[in-house]
């Protein structure tokens, strides 16, 4: 069943997706050579700690962290440790946060002096991705269109879309109905409507779409270790144009 939100849920939703968003803008800010994934969770925490919040990931299904943070060839779910990032490495960030009992989801991949033109590509096309996937959330579409737009636009600079890991609707709960792949044709699925708040996500392959998951449990890997790149945003479905929720306010 996919939740229709109030004018009241949404100006809620606004709130959590906000402070998600000034907490992975913060993060992303903090992101280089010789800092710890567990520096940048452990910052994470008391950033949404002081604006009133708490991570919507933590304990979630058991996950031990307080963000996601996968580097390089990991999709998704990297547990942050103590890992040092790298001078070239892409580092994917994740946040959740729950603010009065609602979920902002956001994500981004941030290069660390990327100089590859190829990898400056491909963290391009997956923000384009997620820019034309919102595009498409518009009341009267279907939500294969948001599906479709993504793989149009991963494919159509060389690239495969991974197909074992969905965005969804996002609420009270983080993860709601519907599912969003990030593949298939356009027309179908549920029609889109005014309040339905959508947590988009493309998460795009250099190599094959093929991914598995690690010893840990949680971290996602490409199968050919090719690298990989995520965006996301929770977006609400309005009379016109979506809303981007996780973007942050003025200072
Ligand atoms: N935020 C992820 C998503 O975009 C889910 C993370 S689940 C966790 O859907 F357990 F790893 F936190
Ligand atoms: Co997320
Ligand atoms: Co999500």
């Amino acid at each position: 069943m996919i939740v229709i939100k109030t004018p009241e849920d949404l100006a809620r939703m606004r709130v959590s997706g906000r402070l998600a968003a000034e907490v992975i803008e913060e993060l992303a800010r903090r992101v280089g050579p010789g800092v710890t994934t567990k520096e940048l969770d452990d910052l994470a925490r008391e950033l949404m700690a002081q604006r009133g919040g708490r991570s919507a990931f933590f304990g979630y299904r058991g996950y031990p962290g307080q963000t996601c943070i996968s580097i390089n060839d990991e999709v998704v779910h990297g547990i942050p440790g103590p890992r040092r990032i790298r001078l070239g490495d892409i580092v994917s960030l994740d946040v959740g946060v729950v603010y009065e009992g609602y979920v902002g989801d956001t994500a981004t991949t941030v290069m660390v002096g990327v100089s590859d033109p190829e990898v400056v590509q491909l963290v391009s096309t997956g923000r384009r991705a997620l820019e034309a996937a919102i595009g498409m959330a518009v009341a009267g579409g279907r939500l294969s269109d948001i599906s479709h737009a993504i793989e149009s636009t991963a494919r159509a600079a060389g690239y495969s879309v991974v197909r074992d890991f969905v965005g969804h609707g996002v609420g009270k709960a983080m993860h709601e109905d519907p599912q969003i792949p990030n593949f298939g044709p356009p027309g179908r699925g549920p029609r889109l409507k005014p309040g339905m708040t959508l947590a988009i996500e493309p998460m795009i392959n250099r190599g094959g779409h093929e991914v598995e998951v690690m010893d840990d449990g949680w971290t996602v890997r490409t199968r050919d270790r090719s690298l990989s790149v995520h965006f996301e945003h929770t977006i609400a479905v309005g009379e016109g144009a979506a809303e981007v929720l996780t973007w942050p306010g003025p200072k």
